[in-house]
This record gives C-alpha cells, sequence and structure tokens, in this order.
C-alpha cells in the first residue's frame, strides 16, 4: 500500500515532467477531429468526391486533393478543366482548418470561403456556382440529404460549401510518432530523428513552422536572406495588395504530412526533401547545413506523418433525368 502510493506519486512527477516539458514546445500534437453533425460530414465528403461539380463530370476537389495521396496532387502545378496548367502548386487539404486563412496569399478567410474558388475557377473546375447547384438539384438523393441537414428546400452554394468545409474539418492527422514523443512516449523517435527536431529548433525553422501544424498560421517572405529564383509569376501576398512589402510573402506552409504532399514550395520545383530543407536554411537563415544535418532534419520531418483519413469511399447517388450532362471535351 505505502510503497505503490509513493510509486504513484514518483509516477505523477515524471508524468507532470513531461507534460511541462512538451507543453513548452513550439510544435503541440494534433488532436482528433470532433464531429457534431455527422450528416452534414457525410454529405460535404460526397460533395468533396463529386466531379458533377464541374463542367466536364471529370474533376473533383479529390482530383487535386487526393486523399491518397496527402491530400494533394503530388504535381508541381495542378490539371484544370480541359488539361489546363494551373498557376501554382496545389497544398494538402490535411489540416487546412488548421491555416490562418486558405490558399498561398491567404485570400480566402476560411474553408467554406475557399470551397466556392475551384468550382467557379475556368482553369479548375470550369462551372458556375449557379451550375453547380443546379446539379445537385436534380439529384433527388442530394435533395433529401441537403433538406435534413440544412431543413431547407432550396439548395444554396453557401450550404454546398458549408458541407464541404464541415468535412474538410475531420481530415486531420493525429497520432504521429512525433505527437506521440510529444505526448510522453520517448520511445516513438529514433535517436538520428530527434538530433532532427533538435536541429530543427536550433537552426531556427520553428521561427516560421511552428503550432499544432508546423506551419499554416504566418505568411513570411520566401527569399527572407536570399531571394528564391523561380519562373512562377505568383507573388504572393502583394497580388492582393499591391505592396512592394508583400511581395513573395506566401503562407507558412504546414510540415505535417509533408513527406506526402511533394514536389515542394508554391511553384512546386523541388521534389527531394532534402533540397527544399536545404533551400530554406540558405534562403531564409543564411544557413549552409552539411548534409549529415540536412539527413537528420529530414528524418524528423518525415516523423510528422499521421493517421491518414480513411473511411469507406463514398458512393455517390445517381444523376437523374434532369441533371444536365457533363461537357468532358468542349
Ligand atoms: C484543378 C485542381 C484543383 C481542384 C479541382 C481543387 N483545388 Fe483546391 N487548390 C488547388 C490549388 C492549385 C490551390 C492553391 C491555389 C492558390 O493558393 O492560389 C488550392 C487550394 C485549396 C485550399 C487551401 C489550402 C491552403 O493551405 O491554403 C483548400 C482548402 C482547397 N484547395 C480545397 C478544395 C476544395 C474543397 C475543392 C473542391 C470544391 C478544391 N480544392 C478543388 C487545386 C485544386
Ligand atoms: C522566415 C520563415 C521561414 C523559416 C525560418 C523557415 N521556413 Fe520553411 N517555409 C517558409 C515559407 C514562406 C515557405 C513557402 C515558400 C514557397 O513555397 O515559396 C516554406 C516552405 C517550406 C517547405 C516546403 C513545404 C511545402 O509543402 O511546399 C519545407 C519542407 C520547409 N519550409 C522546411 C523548413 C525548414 C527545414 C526550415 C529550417 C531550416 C525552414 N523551413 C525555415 C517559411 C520559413
Amino acid at each position: 500500500m505505502h510503497q505503490s502510493l509513493i510509486l504513484a506519486a514518483g509516477l505523477l512527477l515524471a508524468g507532470n515532467a513531461w507534460a511541462m516539458r512538451s507543453g513548452n514546445e513550439p510544435i503541440q500534437p494534433i488532436e482528433p477531429a470532433t464531429v457534431s453533425d455527422a450528416a452534414k460530414v457525410e454529405l460535404g465528403k460526397q460533395l468533396f468526391f463529386d466531379p458533377r461539380l464541374s463542367k466536364s463530370g471529370v474533376i473533383s476537389c479529390n482530383s487535386c486533393h487526393n486523399l491518397s495521396m496527402g491530400g494533394s496532387d503530388n504535381l508541381p502545378t495542378s490539371v484544370g478543366h480541359n488539361w489546363q496548367q494551373g498557376p501554382i502548386n496545389s497544398p494538402t487539404v490535411l489540416n487546412s482548418s488548421m491555416n490562418v486563412a486558405q490558399f498561398w496569399d491567404g485570400r480566402a478567410k476560411d474553408l467554406q470561403e475557399q470551397a466556392g474558388g475551384p468550382i467557379a475557377n475556368p482553369k479548375e473546375m470550369g462551372f458556375s456556382h449557379e451550375q453547380a447547384v443546379a446539379v445537385v438539384a436534380s439529384i433527388p438523393q442530394y435533395r433529401e440529404a441537403f433538406r435534413k441537414v440544412y431543413k431547407n428546400d432550396t439548395i444554396t452554394v453557401a450550404a454546398i460549401t458549408d458541407a464541404i468545409a464541415a468535412f474538410e474539418k475531420t481530415l486531420v492527422t493525429p497520432n504521429s510518432r512525433f505527437d506521440r514523443w510529444l505526448k510522453g512516449d520517448q520511445q516513438a523517435l529514433s535517436p538520428t530523428e530527434l538530433d532532427g527536431y533538435r536541429l530543427f529548433k536550433d537552426t531556427g525553422c520553428t521561427a516560421c513552422h511552428n503550432g499544432p501544424a508546423v506551419g499554416g498560421n504566418s505568411f513570411q517572405k520566401m527569399g527572407q536572406v536570399a531571394p528564391y529564383k523561380t519562373d512562377n509569376p505568383a507573388e504572393g501576398v502583394a497580388g492582393l495588395t499591391g505592396k512592394d512589402v508583400d511581395r513573395f510573402k506566401f503562407k507558412v506552409p504546414t510540415l505535417r504530412n509533408v513527406e506526402l504532399t511533394y514536389p515542394y514550395f508554391h511553384d512546386g520545383a523541388y521534389w527531394k526533401l532534402e533540397e527544399a530543407v536545404d533551400v530554406m536554411a540558405r534562403l531564409q537563415l543564411g544557413r549552409q547545413l552539411r548534409p549529415d544535418e540536412i539527413g537528420k532534419i529530414t528524418a524528423f520531418l518525415k516523423t510528422l506523418t499521421g493517421e491518414q483519413p480513411s473511411f469507406p469511399l463514398p458512393i455517390l447517388p445517381p444523376s437523374s433525368n434532369d441533371t444536365s450532362r457533363p461537357q468532358p471535351f468542349n
């Protein structure tokens, strides 16, 4: 009895020491999503996978944010309607609910506002909001699902994007090995990975890549110390504000699941994570890292891969005789 009390007190102390230490880290663990409206999330999931929200009937959100590939398309820039080349690399949708704002330049304030963009973008899904609403409203099972969730007989683009956003909020990736380490499992990281994390902090990476998403929470200039050379015309936040100080300011990307979301940077110019780490150290921090240091940081970054969202493939309700036909070839 006595002994076990002492043991318990000892464990408690050890536990507290851990909790305090991990509380002082610049990165916090990701918690699993809590679902308050399962029917809405299910509807949003169907819409996310539904290519009928595009003019061609081929492109869905999942085409460019493939949930089998880390929520990205693994292309330098995406392929849109009529095989058009997209302007910029497709960021992952995983953990995107943690972003301060959406898009590389932050021009959408949240996931709902963002979701309206691609549907009507002539270079992405090539549709209009009216056409997307008409397609959804022509499908009886969708009408029924919207009536249940929104208590309304009229389907709107606001409801469509609200449902998609609700689904996207569930796309978090908890339980990465790094998070298990943060929560006290000392075996979760190898000595090399732990060295990599220390280097990541000591080199200064956490100045910009911090918080639960290891990024996503600020806009920073690409090329703080030395300019980034690219053929991509994107100007970052300056494209919105017209201000010179905002040139090449981009949202700091999340580094969660970064081993899955190659190629890297807004122009998708770098396929190797080691190269991206080297570019960052030189251009953002003026540091030339040795190959073994780059290897260690890369090993650490790979521990940020969490549990991927996993669920049965949603089965989409069939079109009706009133559904407008897809136009894949014009
Ligand atoms: C043709 C490819 C394509 C399609 C289809 C597409 N996206 Fe995207 N998505 C992109 C690209 C490229 C960006 C980055 C654009 C930018 O920042 O200017 C992006 C950005 C985003 C972001 C912001 C992520 C971040 O970190 O800023 C979210 C969220 C997102 N898309 C969700 C969706 C949803 C939901 C749909 C379906 C309604 C969709 N996308 C359809 C290519 C696509
Ligand atoms: C001053 C802020 C800042 C610092 C410091 C910084 N980064 Fe970044 N990081 C960014 C920004 C901004 C981008 C996006 C740049 C772009 O795409 O043009 C980025 C992109 C990345 C990417 C590519 C992610 C993707 O999905 O495309 C990786 C990997 C990365 N950083 C790792 C690091 C590492 C490792 C360090 C430390 C050696 C570091 N960063 C230091 C701001 C920073």
